[in-house]
């Protein structure tokens, strides 16, 4: 099992997009996927036609006592193979129950080991605060992926998140890679080009070498919920992202080998 967490401290700059689109990618090659919507403005839940009112169960579940499986509160996608997890707008209250219950920053982790092998990938889809929900993504994750708007002013969301992710390898003394990914790229402008250059040499290697291009075709979350066709990737941007893909398992195989 690989579990990926998609995390910014800025909001709008790809987050959920990616995950959708990387997750119906993983499903194409055959694997077991499962999407965790670790948002309360829940819209991966929303992109999957789930109604938030009542609420559904979810992610919240796997903090109660004792907790759910998530095998229990999985649902399965109109995609064969991709499984998602909702979020409530619930989750938001948890960061003051876990003041007084300690241990509530390792409950995913541990849900997702008492999970095992059922699901071949995991992607977290976190919300754009450090909070409890961000920061059981980070302690969980075995890659973290920053999708960084190709625009100056998110610049600084990337250097704190890659500040963050520094800092959770550090505490959990297990090795965090980060993955760098250019989104909402329109190359026709100054800003978008420079900004991609500053992250390039700030990052190096640890930045994707392309861009996901803006395409009105993958902001229709039906878009990306919907089945896979022969065609596989309609448009530049789904496009854009198989080659992510690729890169991002890549760069797996490569930590894999690394650590063995
Ligand atoms: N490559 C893209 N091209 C066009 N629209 C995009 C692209 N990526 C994201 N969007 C749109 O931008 C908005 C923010 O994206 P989203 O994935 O929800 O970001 P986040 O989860 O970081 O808040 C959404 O309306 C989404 O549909
Ligand atoms: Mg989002």
């Amino acid at each position: 099992m690989r579990i990926w967490a998609i995390a910014n401290q800025k909001g709008g700059v790809g987050k959920t997009t990616t995950t959708l689109a990387l997750g119906r990618g993983l499903a194409a090659l055959g694997q077991r996927v499962l999407l965790v919507d670790l948002d309360p403005h829940a819209s991966l839940t929303r992109s999957f036609g789930v109604p938030l009112d009542p609420p559904p169960s979810g992610v919240l579940e796997l903090f109660a006592t004792p907790p759910q499986e998530i095998a229990a509160l999985a649902r399965p996608s109109d995609i064969p193979g991709l499984d998602y997890l909702c979020a409530q707008a619930a989750l938001a209250t948890l960061e003051r129950r876990s003041a007084s219950q300690p241990g509530l920053g390792l409950a995913l982790q541990q849900a997702l080991a008492r999970h095992g092998e059922r699901h071949d990938h995991i992607l977290l889809d976190c919300a754009p605060t450090l909070g409890l929900l961000m920061i059981n993504a980070l302690a969980a994750a075995d890659r973290l992926i920053v999708p960084t708007q190709a625009e100056p002013l998110a610049l600084h969301g990337l250097d704190g998140m890659v500040r963050t992710g520094e800092m959770v390898e550090r505490s959990r003394q297990r090795p965090l890679p980060i993955s760098i990914l250019p989104t909402l790229f329109d190359r026709r402008t100054r800003a978008g080009n420079e900004t991609l250059k500053q992250m390039q040499d700030r990052y190096g290697t640890r930045v994707w070498e392309d861009a996901i291009p803006v395409d009105t075709r993958i902001s229709n979350p039906a878009t990306l919920t919907a089945p896979v066709q022969d065609d596989g990737y309609p448009g530049r941007g789904l496009a854009a992202y198989r080659h992510a893909l690729d890169w991002l398992r890549a760069e797996d195989a490569a930590q894999l080998e690394k650590a063995a």
